[in-house]
């Protein structure tokens, strides 16, 4: 058991966790936490057994709702929530998964690089028309997903700003958020959701009416026995947006971070531009959107001969097994050439991230047209990390461009 701390909650482990992750890896990699009330596991080869384990059970939310009893928010966010496939297993998984495979392979994400150069160019510009420090995030990265997904939901431009809101309020609680915002983030995502509910549920309607070339479209085309009905289709919508929003921020915000803090990285990226591919790999691996997912124990299990019970909790760090040493030459390198990079910062297993080939192009998209048409690009203060378990998260990414 190391000397430290073990809340990943509490500083400075929420500003910079990897000193702490780096002590739970080598001295106790399969650690038993009280303040998080769940066992860590924090090596790699662990991590990635751990996604092929039937005794960790991805239906997590479903068990915090019987003990959630008595609080009306809470039990309606969390039993809205438990029908998503990512929170669920075969065969219900397996069902929802290949559904939605079928319409994400539809949209022909090869082909949306335009739509995306355009949207990021946009934002670009009207970030270099004001002078002075401004929050890249709120001006770039925060836009960017949610019309993305807008967009290839079919859903009408002017809403989008919606779809930012919710996705944020739902991100409060999936996301296990601490700080302030703790104590009212059930009625915040509550209100999120039911508004989100309603909108989706006009906009299947329509569609059914109405379809078109969009993924909810195609998401319905699949109609019949084994189809999406019409309550999880709503469903699948608010998955896919709250999936695919904050995370691509993050990306694309702790990417830009971890240029900033390394300029002579900056600058190669600048001169090889053709390096944005496995530079984008390396910047998940380093500082990846994700730094916790949670399993719910099924049955009892054995992991580097701990016995984990049924009814616990586990975490998987992937921010602790992208910088294992045992796989990673230097972990705490950044290495924008690094290869190979078979890092988790999409996950693995029958739950590995559907939006891995979207999300992989907007960040490298984004990025490269930072970094291409903000040669002046620095940092303008000192980022704060949001109090979060599970997702690496900036306040703000306050940065000036000099021409
Ligand atoms: C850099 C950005 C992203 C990261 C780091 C990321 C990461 C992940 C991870 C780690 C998982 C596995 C969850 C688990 O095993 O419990 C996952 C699943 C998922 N992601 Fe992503 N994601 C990103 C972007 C996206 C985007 C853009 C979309 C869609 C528009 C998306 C949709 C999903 C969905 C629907 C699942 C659940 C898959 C399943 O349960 O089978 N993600 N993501």
């Amino acid at each position: 058991m190391p000397a430290v701390t073990d809340d990943l909650l509490a500083l400075p482990a929420n500003t910079d966790p990897y000193p702490l992750l780096r002590d739970l890896r080598d001295s106790d990699p399969v650690h038993w936490s009280e303040p998080h009330r769940a066992w860590l596991i924090t090596r790699y080869d662990d991590v990635s057994a751990a996604f092929q384990n039937k005794a960790l059970s991805s239906d997590r939310v479903r068990p915090l709702l019987a003990a959630r009893a008595g609080r009306p928010a809470t039990t309606t966010v969390l039993s809205l929530m438990s029908d998503w496939m990512v929170v669920s297993d075969p065969p219900a998984h397996t069902r929802l998964r290949k559904l939605a495979a079928g319409a994400f392979k539809g949209q022909r994400i090869a082909g949306m690089t335009e739509m995306i150069t355009r949207i990021v160019d946009e934002h670009i510009d009207a970030f270099l028309t004001e002078p002075g420090p401004q929050d890249l995030i709120e001006r770039v990265a925060y836009p960017l997903p949610a019309i993305v997904i807008a967009t290839m939901l079919g859903a009408p431009p002017e809403d989008r700003d919606r779809f930012r809101d919710w996705s944020d309020e739902l991100a409060l609680v999936a996301f296990g958020t601490g700080g302030a915002a703790r104590a009212e983030r059930h009625e915040r995502a509550l209100r999120g959701l039911i508004e989100m509910q309603t909108y989706f549920g006009a906009l299947v309607e329509q569609r059914r009416r109405d379809p078109g070339d969009d993924m909810l479209s195609a998401l319905m085309a699949r109609d019949g026995s084994d189809g999406l009905s019409d309550d999880e289709l709503v469903a699948m919508c608010a998955l896919l947006l709250f999936a695919g929003h904050e995370t691509t921020t993050n990306s694309i915000a702790n990417s830009v971070l971890a240029l900033l803090r390394h300029p002579d990285h900056l600058d190669r990226l600048r001169q090889e531009p053709e390096l944005i591919g496995p530079a984008v790999e390396e910047l998940l691996r380093f500082d990846g959107p994700i730094k916790v997912l949670n399993r719910w124990v099924v049955s009892e299990t054995q992991i580097q001969g701990r016995t984990i019970a049924p009814g616990q909790r586990v975490h998987l760090v992937l921010a602790a097994a992208n910088r294992d040493p045992e796989k990673f030459t230097d972990p705490d390198v950044l290495d924008l050439g690094r290869s190979p990079n078979p890092h988790v910062a999409f996950g693995k297993g029958i739950h590995a991230c559907i939006g891995a080939q979207l999300a992989r192009m907007e960040t490298r998209i984004a990025l490269a047209r930072v970094v291409a048409r903000m040669p002046g690009l620095a940092l303008a203060g000192e980022p704060q990390w949001k109090a979060s378990l599970a997702s690496r998260s900036l306040e703000a990414l306050p940065v000036r461009c000099s021409p």
